[in-house]
């Protein structure tokens, strides 16, 4: 399975959400290729904020490689699943994908936690550690409710397929 995490710059939300995710899957024994992208264009090339790169590091997440890209229409193509970090990075993501638009691959990141209610994780752009370290945890749970109901899911199919 393909996944995408998106936010606006590439460079604090998303780039931790790759990272967090890729490490859960790989414990997990899941096959999953995770990448990010940014809707904006501020930080192309450029490696993950400072202290995205910290707070994974203190969880045993090294995201130093990864490298900002924006998001292109064809993503919507690329991947099985389409996370989002907020409900304007929603917005930009339907913008951006044009006619290849398919909202069953896209998905407010959070509602994997509280489903239907779409809350946004905050943007940590102009915080402080604190807010970087609340953004992770937020991910870190997410992440969790991801890999849970997808592996329930399997389970289920699996189960009436047997019967
Ligand atoms: P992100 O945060 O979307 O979580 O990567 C931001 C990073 C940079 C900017 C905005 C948000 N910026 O305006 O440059």
């Amino acid at each position: 399975m393909k996944i995408l995490m998106v936010c606006l710059g590439n460079i604090c939300r998303s780039p931790m959400a790759e990272g967090i995710l890729q490490y859960k899957a790989n414990m997990a024994g899941l096959n999953w290729k995770v990448d990010s992208a940014g809707t904006g264009n501020y930080h192309i090339g450029e490696a993950p904020h400072r202290l995205s790169q910290k707070t994974a590091k203190l969880h045993g997440i090294d995201i130093s490689q990864q490298v900002c890209r924006q998001l292109v229409k064809e993503d919507m193509l690329l991947f099985d699943k389409i996370y989002a970090m907020d409900i304007s990075n929603y917005n930009d993501i339907k913008m951006i994908s044009g006619n290849l638009w398919d909202a069953t691959k896209v998905e407010l990141i959070l509602n994997a936690l509280f489903p239907n209610q779409n809350v946004d994780v905050p943007d940590p752009w102009y915080g402080n550690e604190n807010n970087f370290r609340e953004v992770f945890n937020m991910l870190s749970q997410a992440c969790d409710a991801i890999i849970k109901n997808v592996t329930t899911d399997y389970k289920e199919k699996k189960f009436i397929t047997n019967k």
